[in-house]
């Protein structure tokens, strides 16, 4: 014995590896990774937080899920009959179809949802997937990139871990729990019952889900990590590359490296030959590459490059990954402002919330292109994604469009949660080019005006700076600047210049960059020009006098060279957060631009000193019935030099423009033709013209694409306008539309941008699961007694069923088994289908007498009856079960007892919603087949009108 231990330690210092020999499993290894989108064909159904017999008894197991492996019970079970529930596609969240009640959250826009709803607040998802025995000897991994909130997953039964943040991302190692040639099961119980933050969070998988397969030796999740630097002309990349090895031997293997460009041919190539990693381990490897004259990454040309990493081992590839990244400079300077590429740019953004019309947190991935286009129309370039860690896919569109992204963390802290979702949030997105700055936190009240928030600030910033010593940190505060997080933030995150005085704190901290975290918009309600606060709506009118809103912030950072620039709040109206409103208000009307993207009057005011194109805007709309000889204000947002305003072709004078700013006008109202001219240099460069229109009499629709991918991921964003009979938006008009589509596509969801509509935004269909009241029984000699069989309002001559568990039943005699289901409602729409399993030998089954089918096996896992709406009727039905009773093989054999579950089904009603001040926004997603989809909108009065789409297989749509 002592020889072999010396042996094997001999063996250890020369090859510096241990050998521990285990018996191999069979593997025929598939080398290239896979990562697989995971969104189609999941269940869902609401479970509850208080009571465990209306959240599927998980949990309730003599042993638990906690206490066993593999012993995941009720909905976490793998054998779970999960028909019952609801088919949906990710990303799905479910609390942007609940009703709203005054009684719900404000933050959270009344929605009914939160701890005083235990009924709504837990979410379970259940998705079946299969795994080849090929992949067997591979890493299989399940990745979520965001799941609101406090979600526990669970695979083939086993507990694979529990996030409690709804916005980190979570990859779960899944490789030995997984059916190889079989079916699996995925079960995720989302508990939204506590907030995280303080505006509408959604609740569900609104992100999407992945199953990441590779090689046993692989470059670790998130494991690249690319800094680029400019020495001249030339670029500096310093790659690093953690790979690891997840054999249980050592291996040899070289990292190869090509840099690929925008037209995909390939500029440089390295190679790390003979590196060796001990089984088990990981480690990182640092690489230089260099560019000469790269393209750099700009707002103007966001040029993308790629990296492309193989590990290569004994002459295969084992891993293949590719990094998308660009070559780009960012620098923050006290007193200069913000750098990108050596050229100072100003920061114009906006903060956003992941939410949008019609379909809440869930945002497909076309919708988050759609919104981005949306900020850049106004010339914007950076986005502030307030206050959380974004979904992925918003930065790798700010990649491709020029976008420039302040990321922020959630929630401050210096303890290992903290530190762990910091370090998370960081690595998954450290590459992005659009990524220019980390923010640690936002307005920490309790902390950010002292000395605890100084030290915090630092202890962060310290422990971020080894994740990424490449970008700048900021804390966003919103007071006390001077004296905590304001001590210690590398850039000084100002929110709201009326909370401090930003040129004193400059002054007394001269080394510190700054950048305007937040600011104040004009805040106010699409349309609406005198306010209706009682209705929850209100007009836009703090501009000026007190010193906030959009102008004269805009003017504020402008005006200082040695602020970056700023973020208003908001880019998009929100959910939650109606401020200064309460109910029935439920949406913030912080935005410039409402919840469905449709833009507020101050979008031409930024647009004008924004962008680069002539802006051109009148403001009010110029329908006033009524209002004939009174004076109205007008307001005009133009980028020209002089504006000219002419009414009914009589001119009202000309007005100079004042930089960054607009013109008002006393205008004495009289219907007809409103015309702003504007000129640059004497010459006319740019008009719009307001008309007074007739009553609506028609709908209009027209969609932000025609053709879209048949991929069940592409959406289409459809703006629906109510148009006089001479085809002019109606400014006033609130009529209800119907919708109905046909071909292969299907709606997500409506909106209007109304901050304070109650109707819903989704059209479901509703599932009610019924269980079998009142199990009784009785033995009988014969199997078709047809006095037993049918309905009976009491069980005289019945006795309960499964006192003692089954198995005391006398054999040799038939048994029947009598259960009730209550139906309060249901139409000849209604589907009601049967889930069965059988309690008894040779089953026949009985719905109110009548026969459902017979003779069944034990074994017969498939009885699926859709019962016949005729045999049914409201309120109590009866099902009967008769055969031999079952008979314990062995003493510890459990028999089954339940009989199975029953699904009401109620197709979803037809989707309506109602134009607010002209406009509403309908959103239709593709299927995975092709074809042309074709959308009709009617309303009561109106010229109906048609929409055709063409959803598409071909890859290249372009948007
Ligand atoms: C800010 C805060 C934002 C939002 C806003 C509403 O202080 O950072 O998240 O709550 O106020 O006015």
């Amino acid at each position: 014995m002592k020889v072999k231990i010396e042996f094997l330690f001999f063996i250890y210092i020369v090859v510096s590896f241990p050998v521990f020999s285990q018996r191999p499993e069979a593997e025929a290894i598939s080398p290239i990774r896979e990562h697989m989108n995971l969104d189609d064909g999941w269940r869902f159904a609401l479970g509850n937080v208080v009571d465990s017999s209306k959240d599927f008894n998980t949990g309730t197991a003599y042993f638990t899920y906690f206490a066993k492996a593999g012993y995941g019970d009720g909905a976490s079970a793998p054998q779970f009959e999960d028909r019952t529930w609801r088919e949906v596609d990710l990303p799905h969240e479910w609390a942007v179809e609940l009703p709203f009640s005054s009684d719900a959250s404000h933050s959270h826009g009344y929605r009914t949802i939160g701890w005083k709803f235990p009924e709504n607040s837990v979410g379970w998802y259940r998705k079946k997937f299969s795994v080849s025995t090929s992949d067997l000897g591979r890493k299989i991994g399940i990745q979520f990139d965001g799941i609101h909130r406090n979600s526990t997953v669970w695979v083939n039964g086993f507990y694979v871990g529990n996030e409690k943040s709804g916005y980190a991302s979570s990859v779960y190692d899944v490789t030995d729990y997984l059916n190889y040639g079989g079916e699996n099961t995925i079960a995720v119980r989302v508990d939204a019952t506590t907030e995280e933050g303080w505006y509408y969070e959604g609740a569900g998988i609104y992100r999407h889900v992945w199953l990441n397969k590779t090689n046993r030796l692989h470059v670790a999740p998130n494991g690249i990590f690319v800094t680029t630097e400019m020495i001249g002309d030339k670029a500096e990349l310093t790659v690093r590359t953690k790979v690891e090895n997840q054999y249980a031997k050592y291996s040899t293997f070289t990292i190869e490296q090509s840099l690929i460009n925008a037209d995909n041919q390939q500029v440089v190539s390295t190679k790390l030959e003979n590196v060796i990693l001990k089984g088990n381990l990981q480690n990182t490897w640092y690489q230089k590459i260099y560019v000469d004259k790269p393209t750099l990454w700009s707002l103007e040309n966001p040029y993308l490059y790629k990296l492309k990493t193989s590990i290569i081992s004994d002459g295969k590839i084992m891993d293949s990954n590719t990094t998308t990244l660009g070559i780009r400079t960012v620098r923050f300077d006290p007193d200069k402002g913000f750098f990108l590429n050596g050229k100072s740019v100003k920061i114009k953004g906006t903060n956003d919330h992941q939410d949008h019309a019609g379909v809440g947190t869930a945002i497909p991935d076309a919708l988050q292109e759609f919104r981005v286009k949306k900020l850049k129309e106004m010339g914007s370039n950076a986005i502030r994604t307030s206050h959380n860690p974004p979904t992925p896919e918003l930065l790798d569109i700010c990649d491709r469009l020029g976008m420039l992204v302040l990321d922020e963390n959630r929630l401050m802290g210096v303890n290992q949660d903290h530190f762990d979702l910091l370090e998370r949030f960081m690595v998954r997105d450290r590459n992005h080019p659009s990524v220019i700055l980390w923010s640690l936190g936002n307005e920490e009240w309790a902390i950010e005006s002292n000395v605890k928030g100084a030290r915090i600030t630092k202890t962060m910033q310290e422990f971020a700076q080894k994740i990424d010593s490449s970008r700048a940190f900021t804390v966003a505060v919103s007071g006390g600047w001077d004296n905590g997080s304001g001590q210690t933030a590398q850039v000084m995150g100002y929110n709201y210049i009326v909370q401090g005085n930003i040129d004193e704190h400059h002054k007394k901290f001269p080394w510190q960059c700054g950048i305007g975290t937040e600011e104040s918009n004009t805040i106010g309600t699409r349309g609406v020009y005198a306010d209706d606060k009682a209705n929850g709506r209100m007009a836009a009118t703090n501009r000026m006098p007190e010193n906030v809103g959009t102008e004269s912030g805009w003017k504020f950072y402008a005006e200082r060279p040695f602020l970056s620039g700023l973020f208003f709040w908001t880019g998009f109206d929100y959910r939650g957060e109606a401020n200064p409103l309460y109910w029935p208000a439920v949406n913030s009307q912080f935005g410039i631009v409402d919840l469905c993207g449709f833009p507020k009057d101050i979008f031409y005011y930024l647009k004008s000193w924004w962008g680069t194109k002539p802006v051109m805007h009148i403001m009010p709309h110029w329908n006033w019935r009524g209002s004939e000889g009174k004076t109205i204000k007008v307001t005009i947002y133009s980028n020209a030099e002089e504006v000219e305003l002419v009414l009914n072709k009589k001119s009202l004078g000309k007005k100079l423009m004042p930089m960054n700013g607009h013109i008002d006008w006393d205008v004495i109202y009289n219907s007809g033709k409103l015309l702003a001219k504007g000129f640059m240099k004497g010459k006319m460069i740019i008009s719009e013209q307001l008309e007074t229109t007739g009553i609506p009499a028609q709908v209009a629709l027209s969609s932000d694409r025609t053709l879209f991918k048949a991929d069940g991921q592409d959406v289409a964003i459809i703006t629906v306008q109510l148009n006089d009979i001479k085809n002019r938006l109606v400014p006033t008009a609130n009529n209800e539309i119907t919708f109905t589509l046909s071909g292969p596509g299907k709606i997500l969801g409506v909106g209007n941008g109304d901050p304070a509509s109650h109707e819903p935004e989704q059209f479901v269909e509703s599932v009610e699961r019924l269980n079998l009241d009142s199990l009784h029984y009785k033995l009988s000699n014969n199997s078709q007694d047809s006095s037993q069989i049918g309905e009976n309002d009491n069980n005289l001559g019945w006795s309960e069923a499964f006192q003692k568990g089954y198995g005391e039943y006398e054999t040799g005699r038939y048994i029947l088994f009598r259960g009730s289901f209550n139906l309060d409602y249901f139409t000849d729409k209604t589907t009601i289908t049967f889930f069965s399993k059988s309690i008894v030998g040779d089953q026949s089954v009985y719905l109110n007498g009548k026969l459902l089918s017979m003779d069944l096996t034990e074994k017969d896992q498939n009885q699926v009856y859709v019962l016949d709406n005729n045999t049914l009727h409201k309120g109590i039905n009866t099902l009967v079960f008769v055969g031999k009773p079952f008979v314990k093989k062995t003493e510890w054999e459990e028999l089954n007892t339940n009989p199975g579950i029953i699904k009401v089904q109620n197709p979803a009603l037809p989707w309506k919603r109602k134009t607010f001040n002209g406009l509403a926004q309908i959103i239709i997603k593709t299927t995975k087949q092709a074809g042309d989809i074709t959308l009709t909108a009617t309303s009561e009065g109106m010229i109906t009108a048609v929409l055709k789409l063409k959803s598409t297989g071909v890859s290249n749509v372009n948007n």
